[in-house]
């Protein structure tokens, strides 16, 4: 893996593009590669066959429809579900040799969030992974989880227990804990469920911020009208990867109707 401050010397471009890194020989850093996947729950498949590399410093929207297996397929690369078939690897590693490089933010309500603990806590636990096993947050990890509340807007709300936070405002904690870990490459399943139109622009704005950084973004994201214009990397999906690539290369009706099986229009400008 590149170091931080190359990521940096190297994408200094403006923020609406994929700054893609390549490495000395030229070629396109993946930051993952799938290769075969094939996941099923119960002997049945959900998804098949999976061919994916997603290449550095991209900011990518997986689409498909309810149940097409786009969060499954989350999981399966962050080693949460296990394949039947294929492998995984992050910037050419197995996930569990890479796992402090990864954030993730899970789908809204797949979180329990019934125990008690204050919204501030909830983002330092974000810091464990850099901490090892028997240092505890400090003043720094303090500082960093107050910021990344700053950032998202929830720094009223530190000492409010998760529980009794509304569900974009969990939501947004959630991105916060996912910002503190510093990672390369962040997961995030449908940060946008249920946020108002405020709380949907704020993330979009941090997710740009991470992309000009360098790091590597994956989304999964329903509300295709805005894909041209929050996302510049596209994956298909419905139990087969249909398509992948940069939007304004694929994101076309052919591909829509390929996945959502039904004769698309994009009336969206691209
Ligand atoms: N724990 C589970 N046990 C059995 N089947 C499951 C389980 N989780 C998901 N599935 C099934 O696997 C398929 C893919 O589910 P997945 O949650 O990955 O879909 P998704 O694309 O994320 O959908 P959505 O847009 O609704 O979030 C669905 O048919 C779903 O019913
Ligand atoms: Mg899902």
């Amino acid at each position: 893996m590149k170091s931080m401050d190359n990521i940096k010397n190297t994408n200094s471009k403006d923020e609406t593009t994929a700054s893609i890194s390549a490495n000395e020989a030229g070629a396109v850093v993946m930051a993952v590669k799938v290769d075969d996947l094939t996941v099923a729950y119960n002997y049945k498949p959900v998804l098949w066959d999976i061919d994916l590399e997603i290449p550095e410093g991209v900011l990518m929207a997986i689409v498909g429809p309810n149940g097409a297996g786009k969060s499954t397929l989350i999981k399966a690369i962050l080693g949460i579900l296990k394949p039947i078939a294929g492998s995984v690897s992050i910037y050419g590693k197995p996930y569990h040799k890479q796992r402090s490089h990864v954030a993730y933010v899970p789908q809204k309500g797949s979180v329990d969030w019934d125990f008690p603990t204050v919204a501030l806590d909830v983002v330092m636990m974000g810091t464990y992974g850099s901490l090892g096993w028997i240092k505890r947050p400090g003043v720094k990890e303090k500082k960093a989880a107050l910021e990344a509340l700053e950032k998202v807007g929830m720094l009223p709300f530190k000492n409010r227990q998760i529980s009794q936070l509304s569900g974009g405002q969990q939501q947004r904690i959630f991105l916060a804990r996912a910002l503190v870990q510093d990672a390369s490459i962040y997961f995030m399943d449908e940060p946008f469920q249920g946020v108002d139109a405020t709380t949907e622009i704020a993330i979009i704005n941090i997710l740009k911020e991470l992309r000009k950084a360098g790091k590597t973004v994956v989304v999964v994201h329903h509300d295709l009208q805005t894909v041209p214009e929050y996302f510049d990397w596209v994956t298909f999906l419905n139990v087969k990867k249909i398509a992948t690539g940069p939007v304004k290369d694929i994101f076309n009706d052919d591909n829509l109707t390929k996945t959502y099986g039904i004769n698309y229009k994009v009336s969206v400008q691209k």
